[in-house]
């Protein structure tokens, strides 16, 4: 635990708003700043400073909390990691024993341990067990330069190789464990995950490894494993080969699907080209692609998987604002086929070829369609209508008007006359959906699932929100909130806990401030105080308030049927005739 009269000068020395903005561009606007979330994608700004509590909210996503959460979320750090680079930057130092700080150190040791497997796997391909995955890869086409570059390696067909080696080298079993390499066995000992397979090591931009994909060399298990997710490894915000890429001279990135097809069109000469990590494309690393170019050219595979995947990635680079661009990898199965089978300079050509998101988007919808047949043009073009709504610039938006009609030959004035119809149509659509969100904001947090114990009791819920908010505002109430109310008695579980753990500082004379909550609430119990406090700004804050609020709470199970009030237990009757006695006060 960090002591409290620390805490209070780290918050007093690091400014939210200053801290934030180093991270967001924030516009102020009156006593808050807003910006876009870095968090989520958006387009227009959800993300909201508060200077006067020093605390963020995002109405998109609902992410919220105190200059340390932020900068935990913004930086993937422990908790006591954030503190200590605000401190750093405060020119403080860690109060001695928190210093001791042991998520670091473990991180520490995982990351050596990739390391050290990593160098292991790579070896292995010298050795005469390792002489399968050498000439696997060879086979494959990758020269021992290439191989070399990405640090490839074997895996061997054993069951604990890489775990007496390590162990040899002096990690311990949980460090091992901790680290994904290998997994615990039934009894005591552990297992290699990765075992008779090819491996890919995944390193972040500091050149870190921090995971491993590895393919097998046969058609048992499956055909890709990846490291799960660890302490120094997250799928969803990493990507593979961003560490050559991020190096690259081009303005632009290639997004492609596979480890073979990134190291294929390495080899090929093309040097920017990532992917994720067996799974779809998060806005997280949209975000992080997006850091380092100007342009993503998506070289998905070219089945339908791999065309609904592209779709869905021009959506999420569009809402950033990214370009895109997609290649259409015909006759063969995906890049690492067609540079195989065409060479590197016909690749070049595709990808100069490349569709822009909204041509690529109408390819798409035009194939669906038999436009030799006058039933197929008339669907095609109801759909394009449909469509190109989506384009918001209308100059760009005639462009593909005045281009379909001309094709299709059709008049342009009664093919815009349809689109500006479907304008109108969306954007009422779209205004009902919103006032509709309007209606259930009381009742959900934005970003956040909807909680039915929540919404059972949405009268009660409010009334504790207030409460809680209220005390946040006001401390010295403490004697006179504890006096009328107990934790146990709120509604909701969600608020309870909040509540408890305030009451419970309160009385043993500890602040309540969001600075030193945030070592002791998880990350979802932060971000929901910080939207009571923040969504609840304008409250009355008398204690005439606060009386009511209380009142309304335990109004809760006052009216019982006579069957009810029998069935009770007699802490339940005590408690229920304190409710009803308190009503009538
Ligand atoms: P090759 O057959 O080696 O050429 O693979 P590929 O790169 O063409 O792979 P494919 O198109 O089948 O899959 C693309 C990516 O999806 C791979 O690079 C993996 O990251 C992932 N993937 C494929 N198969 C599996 C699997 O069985 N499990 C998991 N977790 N991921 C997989
Ligand atoms: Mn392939």
């Amino acid at each position: 635990m960090l002591p409290e009269s620390f805490l209070q000068e780290l918050k007093e020395r690091s400014d939210i708003e200053q801290m934030v903005s180093s991270y967001v561009h924030l516009k102020r606007s009156g006593r808050r700043l807003v910006g876009l979330c870095p968090f989520h994608s958006e387009k227009s700004p959800s993300f909201t400073v508060f200077p006067d509590s020093q605390s963020f909210y995002c109405f998109g996503c609902g992410a919220g909390g105190d200059v340390i959460t932020f900068l935990m979320k913004a930086e993937n750090l422990e908790y006591l990691e954030a503190v200590k680079l605000l401190a750093q930057r405060a020119g403080m130092t860690l109060p001695e024993d928190a210093a001791d700080d042991r998520m670091a150190k473990l991180k520490t040791r995982i990351l050596e341990i990739n390391r050290e497997s990593a160098r292991f796997f790579y070896h292995q391909l010298t050795t005469p067990e390792g002489r399968e995955g050498l000439d696997y890869l060879v086979g494959r086409g990758l020269s021992v330069k290439t191989i070399r570059r990405f640090g490839l390696g074997y895996a061997p067909n054993s069951w604990d190789t890489l775990g007496n080696y390590l162990r040899g080298k002096g990690y311990r079993q949980e460090e091992l464990i901790a680290a994904a390499v290998v997994g615990r066995g039934r009894s005591s000992g552990t297992y290699d995950l990765f075992r008779h397979r090819v491996m890919f090591p995944i390193i972040d931009l500091r050149g870190n490894v921090i995971a491993f994909g590895g393919r097998a060399l046969t058609d048992q298990g499956p055909k890709y494993l990846n490291s799960s997710d660890t302490p120094v490894f997250k799928k969803s915000r990493n990507l593979f080969a961003m560490n050559i890429a991020k190096n690259t001279k081009e303005k632009s990135l290639i997004l492609a699907e596979g480890y073979m097809d990134v190291i294929a069109i390495h080899q090929g000469g093309f040097d920017n080209c990532v992917a994720t990590l067996g799974t779809a494309l998060t806005a997280e690393q949209a975000r992080i692609m997006s850091q380092y170019a100007q342009e993503v050219i998506v070289a998905y595979d070219s089945d339908a998987a791999g065309q609904k995947a592209a779709a869905r990635a021009i959506n999420i680079f569009g809402e950033l604002g990214t370009k895109v661009r997609v290649l259409k990898v015909q006759d063969a199965k995906d890049p690492d086929e067609y540079i195989k089978k065409f060479g590197p300079e016909r690749f070049k050509r595709l990808l100069e070829g490349a569709s822009n998101a909204i041509e690529h988007s109408i390819n798409r919808i035009r194939e669906k369609y038999d436009l030799t047949t006058a039933d197929g043009r008339v669907s095609f073009l109801k759909e394009f209508a449909q469509y190109i709504p989506q384009v918001q610039n209308p100059i760009e938006r005639d462009v593909y008007i005045s281009k379909i009609a001309d094709e299709l030959s059709v008049s342009k004035e009664a093919l815009t006359a349809q689109v500006q119809n479907n304008i109108k149509r969306q954007a009422n659509s779209r205004r009902r959906s919103e006032r509709r969100d309007l209606r259930v904001y009381s009742e959900v947090q934005p970003g956040h699932k909807p909680n039915p114990e929540r919404s059972q009791n949405i009268h009660y819920a409010l009334a504790e929100d207030k409460l809680i908010a209220l005390l946040c505002k006001h401390p010295d109430y403490y004697p006179f909130i504890q006096a009328r109310i107990r934790p146990e008695q709120f509604v909701t579980s969600q608020n309870r806990e909040i509540f408890s753990l305030l009451m419970e500082r309160l009385g043993e004379g500890k602040s309540i401030e969001l600075i030193h909550l945030s070592g002791e609430l998880s990350g979802d119990q932060l971000s929901w105080l910080t939207w009571l406090i923040t969504s609840n700004e304008g409250l009355l804050t008398q204690k005439e308030q606060a009386q009511e609020y209380i009142d309304t709470i335990l109004s809760h199970g006052t009216v019982k049927t006579p069957e009810q009030a029998a069935q009770l237990s007699p802490e339940q009757w005590q408690e229920y005739m304190n409710a009803l006695k308190a009503k009538k006060n």
